[in-house]
């Protein structure tokens, strides 16, 4: 499974890739929002320093804009993923983009039928929000279930990325379940690292450490 950074802060990307786990970036435009930065320069400063996807998103509504966009999108590097939201326009965009061989990212996805229609399309990424699934009741991760078994049982290319993972469980999960990537706050990748017993047992050892005779 690879983890992804859901974030647009540099900061956060290169405490990632200290950590050794950036195999990509997911931006949106709240998170791009959230840098108080202007977007050209925050995209420019993702893409020359991470090696892998980064999804950058389109904010057009006509497959038009969103086709147009994301051919813009693609001069800040080849590794740029173009993220379109889940709609009739974007699927247009997707089949579109898809066959000029222009990576897609199909963001918002809250059913695996949704999931199943951009894997059609051509997509080569499909955005699952579990979190936000839980926010209003329903099992996020019952997605990711569904829609893996469905790329499975048609041998889709499309990959799975669960977005809107919010704490360890669900990173647990994704990977029970079989899910390519996840894409994390870096604070949820911080408390991957934690256990109690990890922290009482570093604890032991420094003080019995401390009488050990030089
Ligand atoms: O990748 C999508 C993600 O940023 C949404 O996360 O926590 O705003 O639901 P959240």
């Amino acid at each position: 499974m690879e983890y992804f950074i859901d974030s647009a802060s540099i900061e956060d990307i290169k405490e990632a890739a200290m950590l050794g786990v950036l195999d990509g970036v997911t931006t949106n435009p709240s998170l791009i929002a959230k840098t108080g930065r202007p977007f050209a320069t925050v995209a420019k400063e993702i893409c020359d320093f991470v090696k892998g996807p980064v999804s950058l998103e389109v904010v057009g509504t006509t497959a038009e804009e969103m086709i147009r966009e994301a051919r813009e999108l693609r001069r800040y590097g080849s590794n740029v993923v173009v993220k379109i939201p889940m709609m009739s326009e974007g699927l247009k965009a997707v089949k579109s983009l898809s066959s000029e061989g222009i990576p897609t990212n199909v963001t918002l996805i809250f059913q695996p039928i949704q999931a199943l229609l951009a894997a059609k399309a051509g997509a080569s990424y499909v955005s699952p929000f579990i979190g936000r699934l839980d926010d209003i009741g329903q099992n996020g991760l019952d997605i990711i279930k569904d829609i893996v078994q469905i790329f499975n049982n048609y041998s889709f290319n499309t990959k799975v990325l669960a977005a809107s993972v919010r704490h360890p469980v669900h990173v647990l999960e994704c990977a029970k379940l079989g899910a390519d990537v996840v894409t994390l706050p870096v604070k949820v990748i911080h408390q991957l690292t934690k256990h109690p017993l990890t922290d009482a047992g570093l604890k032991t050892f420094l003080e019995d450490w401390k009488k050990v005779k030089a």
